[in-house]
């Protein structure tokens, strides 16, 4: 049944906006007339800002959260044979990069109240070939690293964080980025923090971060991207045989404003939403995220899940709905497990993991963005509550 109530906005709310002030057009402006635009002065800038903000040792900015996944199994020595435990509800750069070193990735299922990997399921999926521990802080929100971190110390498994919606995401009100022994955050265009592309890996380990310096520009001895100033010389050594992963200079002149203005932008999130949460609540049809403590949470993601047994329409019926009032939506994510390629290369069964099957069946993810305005942020609650009160069964 169509909604006879529909209220349409004259124009199309995108899902994800980001928020660029003028200091990013300035930082971008001086880095394009310095003639420097590869890695060099910003980027080291940016790296020392993020360590300092995060409270890690190590911070080193690559081209992509992908990359930051990568290089950090491969710098735990992930390899051919090897295991990573993981969560099938996430990007499938999660668990590409296990498979792109040749491991395989061995999903655990997750909270149905956070979406988060159930840290009570990791010991059962580890083996003698189980070489990292991946959890994903899903839409923002820190999973329970006391239990990863405790069963990793005891198994002696180390843990790579994929942070990449979790900036800022604290955790017993320390942010995320020192837990484990590798932290890889986002900066894609659509995340808290945005450089269009890009990403950064945070760490303490002195072993780790030499690795991935290594390993994410070439392979080549260190300092080796300096070799066109006045302080560099011609002559670089290859070491191993690297990626090309390194982040600009024109990306980390973007990024250092949205750090430094990240606080703020989390502030605003919280406030959409906090109004989302107190709209929604209480609707039958509708059920909001089942938040730990708001302000820790990261608010990457608003996921609402839609309760079809309430309702004369399913998830993807009132995505739809969502669309023909012009605002944009998003299902994060398809859990992995019933992707054709995970599914048919490890037989796996759309039940094996039955909490992020039925949660699949019933997200969706709402606009949440500091650019949003309070008319826009009006306009989604409207539509949502148009939608689920006049398909309540
Ligand atoms: C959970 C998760 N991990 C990793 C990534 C990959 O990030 P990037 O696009 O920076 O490579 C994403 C991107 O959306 C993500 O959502």
């Amino acid at each position: 049944m169509e909604s006879k109530v529909a209220r349409v906005r004259g124009q199309f709310l995108p899902f994800a906006l980001p928020l660029i002030g003028q200091e990013e057009i300035d930082g971008v402006m001086e880095c394009l007339r310095s003639g420097w635009l590869t890695t060099g002065p910003k980027t080291r800038q940016f790296e020392e800002e993020f360590a300092a903000y995060v409270g890690a040792k190590h911070a080193l900015a690559v081209n992509s959260c992908t990359a930051a996944l990568h290089l950090a199994l491969e710098a735990l020595k992930v390899g051919p044979g090897d295991e990573v435990v993981t969560s099938p509800m996430t990007f499938t750069a999660t668990a590409a990069v296990i498979e792109h070193l040749g491991a395989r990735p061995v999903f655990v299922d997750v909270e149905p109240a956070t979406l988060n990997l159930d840290a009570r399921g990791i010991e059962g999926a580890i083996t003698p070939k189980t070489k990292a521990i991946l959890p994903v802080h899903f839409a923002g929100q820190a999973c329970d690293l006391t239990t990863i971190l405790e069963v990793s110390r005891r198994r002696g498994i180390p843990v790579v964080e994929d942070a990449a919606h979790a900036i800022p995401t604290r955790y017993q009100g320390k942010l995320v980025g020192s837990f484990g022994d590798v932290t890889c955050f986002s900066f894609y265009a659509t995340k808290n923090v945005t450089t269009g592309e890009g990403g950064m890996i945070t760490t303490d380990r002195d072993d780790v971060a030499d690795r991935v310096r290594l390993m994410h520009l070439h392979g080549m001895s260190r300092g080796a991207w300096k070799r066109y100033t006045e302080a560099g010389s011609w002559a670089y050594e290859i070491l191993a045989p690297g990626f090309k992963c390194n982040l600009s200079d024109v990306a980390s002149a973007i990024g250092i404003p949205q750090l430094r203005r990240c606080e703020e932008f989390h502030a605003r999130r919280r406030e959409i939403a906090r109004r989302y949460t107190e709209a929604f609540a209480g609707l039958p049809g509708a059920r909001v995220p089942v938040v730990h403590d708001d302000f820790a949470h990261g608010w990457h993601l608003y996921v609402l899940q839609i309760d079809s047994s309430a309702l004369s329409i399913d998830r993807d019926g009132f995505i739809r709905e969502m669309m023909g009032r012009k605002i944009g939506v998003s299902v994060h994510f398809i859990p992995l497990h019933i992707q054709p390629y995970y599914r048919d290369k490890y037989g796996y069964a759309p039940d094996d993991f039955p909490n992020a099957l039925a949660a699949f069946k019933a997200i969706v993810s709402l606009p949440l963005y500091a650019r949003m305005s309070d008319g826009d942020v009006d306009d989604v609650i409207a539509a949502v509550r148009d939608i689920v009160e006049s398909h309540r069964r």
